[in-house]
């Protein structure tokens, strides 16, 4: 039967068939080697080179031994590929090109607060793997969460359990609130202008409210957060850490800031959290708002020739499936999800990237 099935295709739509799949089943491979590329420290080496770095070079930096650079060869040809690097002469007298590094290597690189490194060894653990080998076991019955079918217990107890972890990802999400924040702060016109407060609901470590105060200082913040993330943290002039949970109480403000928290939830867990927001926050009038920073997928974008920015939110959404029991939403999904708690109005502002600004209105 299946032969059959198969025989009406042409040669070369089953060899183009053939290849679409061995490449989706190879293509854990992208993150796994980029995982080794930040590991070895290579973009810090390029970068504290000075100029383009040849093969021989970096072997030498890292250590490598003769039998192992050809390896090492065959790994920066694939990252080179993959947008990670790129080759050139420094100068005409330089025989031999070396690598350079490109946009996305340059946010690998250590000690900087834009870094995203964190990230990318945060979504290879096997904490956040291992799920994905359960999601069949969980459509078919077995766990709240592939999350809980592969460990027994949910990220946020992983997290709490295992510190290690707990800090990279703390680390990954301070990085991305880093970098994402100092765009939305100077570009996203004026969203924090009229407020003389504001709380982070699950703020993390600080990150978002650091970069708002740094534009914004009068400003007096808080940080709402778990006890696990905040407990030994002590505030500034103007942040303060709350410990607590956003289920039960959410303290008043002008606005109630959330940033890649809703997509955490199902539908109606978020119906309860936007609802303790809007009980945190004074009427529209006021300058009340609820302020999400989450991806909003487009209507006509979960057709297969989407650019990268749906890719990752689709690939972020899977995430979300697997981890926590949340998705990323449509405009529309957002909409019922305002209107089922109560508010009035929204607004979405896209922000450069796969995730929007979305200010709500009691
Ligand atoms: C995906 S992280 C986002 C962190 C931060 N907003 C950012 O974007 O960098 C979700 C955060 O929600 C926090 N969280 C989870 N459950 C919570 C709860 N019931 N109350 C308050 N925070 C919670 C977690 O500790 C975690 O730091």
């Amino acid at each position: 039967m299946g032969s059959i099935v198969t025989q009406e295709m042409k040669g070369n739509e089953l060899i183009q068939a053939q290849t679409h799949i061995w490449k989706y089943a190879f293509s854990y491979v992208s993150p796994m080697s980029l995982k080794c590329v930040i590991e070895l420290g290579i973009p810090d080496i390029i970068h504290n080179h000075g100029k383009p770095i040849t093969l021989c070079h970096l072997a030498d930096a890292l250590s490598i031994p003769p039998t192992k650079r050809d390896s090492l060869n065959r790994l920066m040809r694939f990252m080179i590929h993959s947008g990670f690097f790129s080759t050139k002469r420094h100068d005409e007298n330089q025989e031999e090109e070396g690598y350079v590094l490109t946009p996305p290597s340059r946010l690998l690189l250590k000690d900087n607060a834009n870094t995203s490194s964190s990230i990318v060894l945060a979504m290879v653990d096997p904490f956040f793997v291992t799920p994905f080998h359960f999601l069949t076991d969980w459509f078919q019955g077995s766990g709240n969460t592939p999350c809980e079918a592969a460990h027994g217990r949910s990220v946020w107890d992983v997290l709490e359990q295992n510190h290690e972890f707990g800090k990279t990802f703390n680390d990954a999400m301070a990085n991305d609130s880093h970098l994402l924040m100092n765009v939305i702060v100077n570009e996203g016109e004026g969203v924090f202008k009229n407020l003389n407060s504001l709380v982070d609901v699950g703020g993390g470590t600080g990150a978002t409210t650091q970069a708002i105060v740094e534009v914004y200082p009068h400003l007096k913040c808080m940080v709402l957060e778990l006890p696990r993330v905040v407990s030994s943290l002590s505030g500034t002039n103007n942040i303060d850490f709350i410990s607590g949970d956003m289920f039960k109480s959410i303290p008043h403000a002008d606005a109630v800031l959330m940033k890649f928290i809703l997509h955490d939830w199902s539908d109606g867990d978020c119906v309860k959290i936007l609802k303790r927001c809007k009980e945190a926050i004074p009427s529209r009038e006021e300058g009340g708002k609820v302020i999400i920073i989450d991806a909003v997928i487009g209507e006509d974008d979960t057709k297969q020739e989407h650019d990268s920015i749906t890719e990752t939110q689709l690939l972020l959404d899977m995430m979300m499936m697997a981890l926590v029991g949340g998705k990323e939403r449509s405009e529309k999904e957002w909409e019922k999800l305002f209107l089922e708690a109560g508010f009035c109005d929204y607004k979405i502002t896209p922000v450069s990237g796969f995730r929007s600004l979305i200010e709500v209105y009691p």
